[in-house]
């Protein structure tokens, strides 16, 4: 592995690339990336890296939002078929006919979400900032594509909204039920519970905390608990093994990983950078629409 990790490092030097992966990525992957973090951090990062060649360790949104934002730079995934299947659980006449019901409305789109839907909206926020961005809207009707779970948690968090909602949901965060928590909790009563607001309310209700990763991470690491269970996907132990190295952590849930994030490998990666095959393309009209809700995420959530 040492071996494929320096040509890796060779490739990316030789190609003017650099390299993003999310927390949920394989321990090996986010190891050798330059920037690892939440996908809010990851779409900012994007923003800053002087490279060329940006090689995205993560699902095809991630990506996506990466050449949206920097059309002159060659986007890269080691494998393109990784996508978030929430990303496609919202239909745009959901958002055409919502427009023409609600005077007085927003549109706002999660980041898991295709580029044509963000083209189509007028905010994009993540888990870390949906709050304060809602917040901030001047528009007082909220329809939240396309995760029921996170906009229902916003919802809760902002009353003074009125909020409509659309079916999408994550099957890795569905997959954790209450009863699943309750029986780990029997079993560690003094553990915190860390809970990503992709999970039913149920659970996100039980939680000592709800957030995004790398909130979950930050809250694991600053918090004077020493057990934790943790609510989302399994690949933020590699980083929580980092900042808290002493504290114990329970992973609960039927699909405790996300299959999409799993295909990214090494020798994928390696493959990425040799042949530069299948970079991001965006059709030119659509991207510039996508850009205006990605931005106004930056401006009001920064
Ligand atoms: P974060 O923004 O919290 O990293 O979440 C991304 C995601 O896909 C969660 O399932
Ligand atoms: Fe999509 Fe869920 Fe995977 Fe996140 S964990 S990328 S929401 S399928």
């Amino acid at each position: 592995m040492a071996d494929l990790c320096n040509r890796i490092a060779k490739l990316k030097k030789e190609r003017d690339a650099v390299i993003l992966a999310h927390y949920y990525v394989d321990d090996a992957v986010q190891d050798i990336a330059d920037f690892v973090g939440d996908s809010y951090y990851l779409s900012k990062k994007a923003t800053e890296v002087r490279q060329k060649v940006i090689l995205f360790c993560g699902v095809l949104f991630m990506a996506e939002s990466a050449k949206i934002l920097n059309p002159e730079k060659t986007v890269l995934m080691p494998d393109t078929t990784a996508d978030c299947p929430m990303a496609h659980m919202v239909k745009e006449e959901t958002i055409r006919n919502a427009r023409a019901e609600y005077g007085d409305l927003a549109v706002v789109c999660y980041i898991n979400s295709t580029a044509e839907i963000k083209a189509l909206s007028d905010v994009c926020v993540t888990s870390s900032n949906a709050e304060k961005i809602i917040r901030a809207l001047p528009e007082h009707n909220i329809l939240f594509v396309p995760d029921q779970h996170l906009g229902h948690y916003v919802a809760r968090q902002v009353p003074e909204k009125n909020f409509i909602f659309n079916e999408g949901h994550c099957i890795v965060h569905t997959s954790i039920s209450r009863e699943k928590v309750e029986q780990a909790l029997r079993l560690h009563p003094e553990a915190q519970v860390l809970a990503h607001p992709e999970c039913t309310a149920d659970v996100v209700e039980m939680a000592d905390y709800a957030g995004s990763t790398s909130g979950i991470i930050e809250q694991a690491a600053t918090s004077p608990a020493q057990t934790f269970i943790i609510c989302t996907e399994v690949g933020v132990l590699n980083q929580l093994k980092r900042v808290a190295p002493d504290k114990t952590f329970y992973f609960v849930g039927d699909k405790k990983m996300c299959v999409n994030m799993k295909k990214v490998t090494l020798e994928k990666m390696e493959k990425a950078l040799l042949t530069m095959a299948d970079p991001i393309v965006l059709d030119e009209d659509l991207r510039a629409a996508a850009e205006h809700a990605l931005r106004r995420m930056h401006e009001l959530g920064g």
